[in-house]
């Protein structure tokens, strides 16, 4: 069984410390929300666990399965289960998308796979979110609306079946169509894969659709709550004053 274990994790970026002491284990199979007010270091957090070169660990470790993957490249942690869909994900006008996606999965899988089963396996992954494959042919989220970008990630997702996701906001500036089909994509790698998720939001209502075993709350790079469902509901209805203390 999978497990991420982050410990005491301090982080510095641009010689300033975001993060202070953050403790964090997820196993698969399970959903850990993370809530908390704006700035308070939650997408931070989701890129030093990836290995972003510009936040710097200072304190602390990462585990994934017990092997220490603190100070591994991005695409290390990838190629062991790691997952992360961004919360503004960057266009690349250069590079289409089918290009892309069929690279990920190759360096993925180590090329397993004939070259037209992996573009079938593409296709219906965008199916899956309920987008057309001709979005396929254009660069990478290259005029995209907000809503595709979120889906595209989820598409992302499902190809790669990681064993932990870390999700950045993926219910910002969706639908309500959409909101359920990116539920969905989360349900459904649950049960297919065993993933387990660390699932970023400021809305208790993708929580209802996606039933979190743990909600966490963080406050000027700190985790200063932990509970159920109901932290989420009570965040909902009093606002972060309720569970964040001074
Ligand atoms: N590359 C960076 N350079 C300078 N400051 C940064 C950098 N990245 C993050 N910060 C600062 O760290 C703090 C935490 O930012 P972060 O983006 O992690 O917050 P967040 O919890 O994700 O907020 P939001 O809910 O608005 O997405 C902020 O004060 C932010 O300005
Ligand atoms: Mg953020």
């Amino acid at each position: 069984m999978s497990e991420l274990k982050i410990e005491n994790l301090t982080v510095e970026v641009e010689g300033k410390v975001i993060l202070r002491n953050v403790n964090l284990s997820v196993k698969q199979g399970e959903i850990h929300a993370l809530m908390g007010p704006n700035g308070s270091g939650k997408t931070s957090l989701s890129l030093a666990i990836m290995g972003h070169q510009k936040y710097k660990i200072r304190e602390g470790r990462i585990l994934l399965d017990g092997e220490d993957i603190t100070n591994l490249e991005p695409n290390e942690k990838v190629k062991r289960g790691l997952f992360l869909a961004f919360q503004n994900p960057v266009e690349i006008d250069s590079i289409k998308l089918s290009t892309l996606l069929v690279a990920e999965y190759n360096a993925f899988y180590g090329e397993r796979t004939t070259p037209l089963e992996v573009l079938n396996y593409v296709k219906s992954s965008v199916k899956n979110v309920g987008l057309t494959e001709s979005i396929l042919n254009r660069g990478v989220f290259q005029g995209f609306s907000g809503g595709e970008k979120k889906r595209i990630e989820m598409a992302q997702m499902l190809l790669l079946k990681p064993k932990i996701s870390i999700l950045d906001e993926p219910d910002s500036g969706v639908d309500v169509d959409g909101l359920k089909i990116i539920a969905d994509a989360i349900n459904k790698l649950k049960v297919e894969n065993n993933t387990g998720y660390i699932i970023i939001t400021h809305y208790r209502r993708i929580l209802d659709y996606v039933n979190p075993d743990l909600v966490h709350v963080l406050n000027k790079g700190t985790v200063v709550a932990s509970g159920g469902k109901e932290l989420a509901r009570l965040i909902d209805e009093k606002g972060y004053e309720a569970v964040i203390k001074n």
